[in-house]
């Protein structure tokens, strides 16, 4: 047990110093990259140094006090001489946490207030985040955009910021928002409106994670902030809103499409498929991974997930659909065009 608790600590640590591999930046907590983020990195770090010297402090006596008066051949069974009593030392190691605690809750409850109630100001972007088992939802109200998976936000020059305001909701259990390096955790809860901003200093593709136990594929429930320049966060903007493609070399694969189940839980704008249960798939090639971040969206990737989710991801929500091979790669080869 003793074993298994250090291999969970280790791999917990390795989460928040590791780099990820590939072109992945780092999803590191101490790498923080958007004002939030710095804000509780800070916060962190005054801690960690208050610990640490508390505990230096403290082992240090502990040890020097150890060795120093340990028993020695020779030694009388006697009891020492007690003391009781000492009014400066009482008073010592009553006041002296109480400043410490006193500190560290002022500083805390400063930078809580900084990044909770910060008002959205009239440039920002604003987006909602619906958490599902096991994949993330973004929706864009003012843009007219639905997109999984993939949160694109615009990069914030902090001499001009264009922070991103995000709403927060559950479609059914609560999970928990975090993008280590842009924000802290925040709750996602059914029934209720959390909400987090965040405005990124670097453009890049940042991972994230659902961070609370939410069901079997919880681990699996990645989510990427993918910040971009102002004119490529526009290039993209434009491309979403645009209606699917209607290619006629696909016409009778996306007849099959339409034909089969998927249209009851998935939409693609400008067909009958109008599923709301899973992701928006009017723009599915547009995104570089597929099934929450499990896999990434290659042709091959798709096909064998479409076949059978459950291989892929155990105990997600969509089922196997028991497609003829005919039907399935029509499928692909319809959703291949969503660009
Ligand atoms: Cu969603 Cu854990």
């Amino acid at each position: 047990m003793t074993r298994r608790f250090a291999v969970l600590i280790m791999v917990c640590a390795g989460f928040a110093f590791a780099d990820s591999p590939g072109d992945h930046p780092i999803e590191n907590i101490f790498r923080p990259l958007s004002t939030p983020a710095y804000e509780i990195s800070d916060v962190s770090l005054l801690a960690v140094i208050i610990c640490a010297v508390i505990f230096v402090v403290v082992a240090g006596l502990l040890a020097y006090v150890v060795v120093r008066y340990r028993r020695r051949p020779g030694d009388s069974d006697a009891e020492p001489p007690q003391v009781y009593g000492s009014n400066q030392i009482e008073a010592a190691w009553t006041v002296i946490p109480l400043l410490i605690v006193f500190v560290l809750i002022m500083v805390s409850a400063r930078v809580i207030a900084s990044v909770q109630n910060a008002k959205a100001p009239p440039n920002a972007l604003h987006a909602t985040v619906i958490g599902h088992q096991w994949w993330w939802e973004f929706r864009y109200p003012s843009l007219n955009i639905v997109t999984a998976d993939e949160l694109h936000v615009p990069l914030s020059d902090p001499a001009d910021p264009q922070p991103t305001f995000l709403k927060l909701e559950s479609a059914d259990v609560a999970h928990s928002f975090w993008a280590p390096r842009l924000n802290g955790k925040t709750d996602v809860i059914p029934n209720r409106d959390n909400d987090m901003w965040l405005d990124p200093h670097e453009a890049g593709d940042f991972i994230g994670n659902c961070a609370e136990y939410c069901g079997t594929q919880h681990a699996n429930m990645l989510l990427h902030v993918i910040v971009q320049p102002k004119a490529d966060f526009e290039k993209w903007v434009a491309e979403q809103r645009l209606p699917a493609v209607d290619d006629p070399a696909v016409a009778a694969d996306k007849q099959v499409f339409l034909s089969v189940s998927c249209v009851n839980c998935h939409t693609v704008r400008g067909t009958s498929a109008t599923g709301g249960f899973g992701p928006d798939l009017t723009h599915l090639m547009s995104r570089k991974v597929l099934a929450s971040g499990v896999i990434s969206n290659t042709p091959e990737n798709l096909r064998a997930w479409i076949e059978d989710p459950q291989a892929i991801k155990p105990g997600c929500l969509m089922p196997a659909m028991h497609l003829t091979g005919k039907e399935l790669d029509s499928v692909v080869a319809y959703l291949r065009t969503l660009k």
